[in-house]
């Protein structure tokens, strides 16, 4: 594994000692080998966290999260890191506005080639924007991983500017030191 902790978390992934990783690992282990998910460490993401920090954080707490209300966290883990599997930036992208209705369907397309998908984690996949999406989700998953990605979003978003500043005021602290 290339990223082997969620954002926020204590717990490192490939730690077999630790049984919410080894869990998590075997719901996710021949996803993560998959050179097609490891490219997406080569795409920025969210501000400077690259797409596949970002599945992995929605994957994890997805988990975390199903684990903790009896759902299916095998499903949770595995949609939430393929749910954002597709490879252009949608910041310079041509899509514009409609990349919140593209890029769903081409992440599942791209997640069929690498594994085979049960009808919940193609939903989870798909709707993961909801609600701006066609159909309401039939699942409690899909929205519990739409919810986690909003959350993770907004985290990730936090964590950047709170770098930011801190290594503003640090800098601005050594030139008043000068
Ligand atoms: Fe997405
Ligand atoms: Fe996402």
């Amino acid at each position: 594994m290339v990223c082997i902790k969620a954002m926020g978390s204590r717990i490192y992934l490939d730690d077999m000692n630790e049984r919410l990783a080894q869990e998590y690992s075997d719901c996710v282990k021949d996803l993560m080998e998959n050179e097609l998910v490891q490219r997406l460490g080569e795409c920025p993401h969210h501000m400077d966290i690259s797409r596949l920090q970002h599945v992995i954080n929605v994957s994890y707490y997805s988990f975390l999260l199903a684990e903790k209300f009896g759902l299916d966290t095998r499903a949770c883990a595995r949609a939430g890191l393929l749910h954002d599997l597709f490879f252009y930036d949608y910041r310079t992208s041509e899509y514009g506005v409609k990349h919140t209705f593209v890029h769903p369907r081409q992440a599942l397309d791209n997640a069929r080639t690498i594994t085979e998908l049960s009808d919940k984690e193609e939903e989870i996949i798909l709707n993961h924007m909801w609600p701006a999406c066609i159909h309401s989700p039939r699942y409690m998953e899909t929205y519990v991983v739409s919810m986690v990605d909003k959350y993770c979003a907004t985290f990730e978003a936090a964590n950047y500017f709170c770098r930011k500043l801190k290594y503003s005021k640090l800098f601005s602290r050594k030139e008043e030191l000068k």
